[in-house]
């Protein structure tokens, strides 16, 4: 498939999505964000991936919404296009997503790789929600997902003021599980893609699902269906697989089934 402002680019059974509109510092327009969404869609469909990575450039994994596309738009042409739910569907997508974030992730892009199920930073990463010096707040999920990520403190003092905050104090924090050289960012995230993708599909699947639940529902219920999920793992095949592999000592070969 060819696309107009995303690279895509297989890597075994993962699929590379790089955001590809260098001149505007990867800025989300609407061509961009329906481009992601087919290419997440397509991703779920093809049997040969397994995980998908999501990155942009040395300078800007993306500086956020496009605000040239977003000037002129009403209360009324917002709402009834509700053109902020076109985002979502990477957050419908089961297989994992990783977010490669080196440079500037700033307003939607700071939401996009919240989106995604964990985000590997670069030293050079940059987080922020900046939408309160334009005028507006944060509209495609940050003022939720920042303060589940950072807390309540720190949420509320980068989403009033704007500020950056780098990838150390975002490690700190826990927005991001790890940070990695620059120039080791786009092959540790592959590696850390086909480490999953080698993994039972099935599992990990339930196991994103899984986490997941975790921010839609009390902890005894999370609890709860995380045991349910727990014990449907041991209808699988794979789950005999990987036992069996590691009593017999050798590498598991899972079958997805
Ligand atoms: N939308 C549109 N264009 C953008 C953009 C954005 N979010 N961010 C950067 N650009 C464009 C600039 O307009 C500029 O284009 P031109 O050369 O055509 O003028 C180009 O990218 C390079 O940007 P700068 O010259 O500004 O680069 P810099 O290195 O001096 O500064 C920056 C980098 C600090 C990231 C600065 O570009 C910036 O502050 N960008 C805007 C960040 C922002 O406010 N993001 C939030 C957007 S609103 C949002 O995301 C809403 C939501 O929640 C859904």
């Amino acid at each position: 498939m060819n696309y107009e402002t995303i690279i895509t680019e297989t890597k075994g059974k993962v699929i590379l999505l790089m955001l590809n509109r260098p001149d505007q510092l990867n800025a989300l327009n609407a061509e961009l964000i329906d481009e992601l969404g087919d290419a997440i869609k397509n991703a779920e469909n093809n049997e040969n991936i397994s995980a998908i990575i999501i990155t942009g450039n040395d300078k800007a994994f993306a500086a956020g919404a496009d605000i040239k596309e977003m000037k002129d738009k009403s209360f009324a042409s917002s709402y009834m296009e509700n053109f902020i739910s076109r985002w979502e569907a990477i957050t419908f997508c089961r297989k994992p997503i990783i977010a490669a974030v080196a440079g500037y992730a700033l307003g939607g892009g700071c939401e996009l790789a919240m989106m995604c199920d964990f985000i590997l930073a670069a030293e050079s990463a940059k987080f922020g929600q900046p939408e309160i010096k334009l005028g507006i707040i944060p509209g495609a999920g940050g003022t939720q997902r920042l303060s589940r990520f950072v807390g309540k403190s720190k949420a509320m003092e980068m989403i009033l003021t704007g500020r950056m905050m780098d990838a150390d104090e975002a490690e700190r924090c826990g927005l991001v599980s790890r940070v990695i050289k620059d120039e080791e960012l786009i092959s540790e995230s592959i590696k850390t893609a086909t480490d999953i993708a080698n993994l039972s599909s099935p599992s990990v699947f339930l196991a994103k699902d899984s986490v997941n639940y975790a921010y839609n529902s009390a902890l005894s219920q999370g609890v709860e269906y995380e045991r349910k999920l727990f014990y449907s793992t041991f209808s699988l095949n794979d789950q005999k697989e990987g036992m069996e592999a590691f009593i017999e000592k050798r590498k598991p070969n899972f079958k997805n089934c």
